[in-house]
């Protein structure tokens, strides 16, 4: 089953305008040289830079993306923002159930899947994060924890075309630690046996599941070419146009 790879950067709160500007500008510069890339390419910058960043992407086939949304199409809930207002900016996608958010903001998987109906619902397709702790890793329970927060966090009505699934073990992000390669087919052959039951074989076999934390030029090769690694979710490394680029050229894209 052929999956296109995706390639995503999540800037996380970085950048102002100049720099965030600047670094659109040259991803865009760089996916355009590529002519018809074999991956597909999302940046998903702080809410703030998504209109120019949105500018700065003008003709490139890189897709935008925010990394959080609510629930409600608008309201009461101050400081929030809303699926449709992303996609009245551009939006293509939206990361949902970043460990951060989990951690910083309380976020549990049956907020993320309620956020996630309403994105897809809205017409956003959405990068659903999961992943252990190190405790819980020690602890030898990281495919139970995973399987967990797929069944919560996943919507049933989920499919291939509206969901992107990203493992993220809380530990390799941006510490520069990372899981083996066979730790990390092991993780997502099993999620995609957890989605199998849940959403049917179909949708499992076409749903990419990117891995994410501490990916860098020197070790993207190594777990993108793993069978079932689609792709990467990228952190540090997106916040520089050679690191973001060496990433997707040397995951074959
Ligand atoms: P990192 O972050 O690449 O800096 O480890 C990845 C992420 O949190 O998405």
């Amino acid at each position: 089953m052929a999956r296109k790879k995706l390639i995503a950067g999540n800037w996380k709160m970085n950048g102002l305008t100049a720099d965030g500007t600047a670094l659109a500008k040259g991803i865009a510069a760089e996916v355009k040289a590529l002519g018809k890339p074999q991956c597909e390419f999302l940046v998903c910058p702080p809410f703030t830079l998504l209109a120019a960043v949105k500018k700065a992407l003008r003709g490139a086939r890189v897709a935008l993306g925010a990394q959080d949304c609510h629930f409600d199409a608008k309201g009461a809930h101050t400081g929030d923002v809303s699926p449709l207002m992303l996609t009245d900016l551009g939006c293509a996608y939206v990361i949902l159930g970043h460990s951060e958010r989990r951690a910083d903001h309380g976020e549990s998987n049956e907020l993320v899947c309620k956020k996630a109906e309403a994105a897809h619902q809205a017409g956003l397709k959405t990068v659903i994060c999961i992943g252990e702790t190190l405790e819980q890793r020690d602890a030898g329970q990281t495919i139970d924890v995973c399987s967990k927060q797929i069944l919560g966090s996943v919507p049933e009505t989920a499919t291939a075309a509206d969901t992107v699934i990203a493992y993220e073990p809380v530990w390799a992000i941006g510490t520069g630690k990372t899981p083996t390669a066979q730790d990390v087919e092991d993780v997502h052959a099993a999620v995609r046996k957890v989605l199998a039951k849940k959403l049917g074989r179909a949708n499992a076999n076409k749903m990419r599941i990117l891995y994410g934390g501490s990916v860098k030029p020197s070790n993207a090769k190594e777990f993108l070419s793993l069978p079932d690694v689609d792709g990467a979710l990228i952190g540090g490394a997106s916040l520089k146009v050679e690191d973001f680029m060496a990433i997707a050229k040397n995951s074959g894209c």
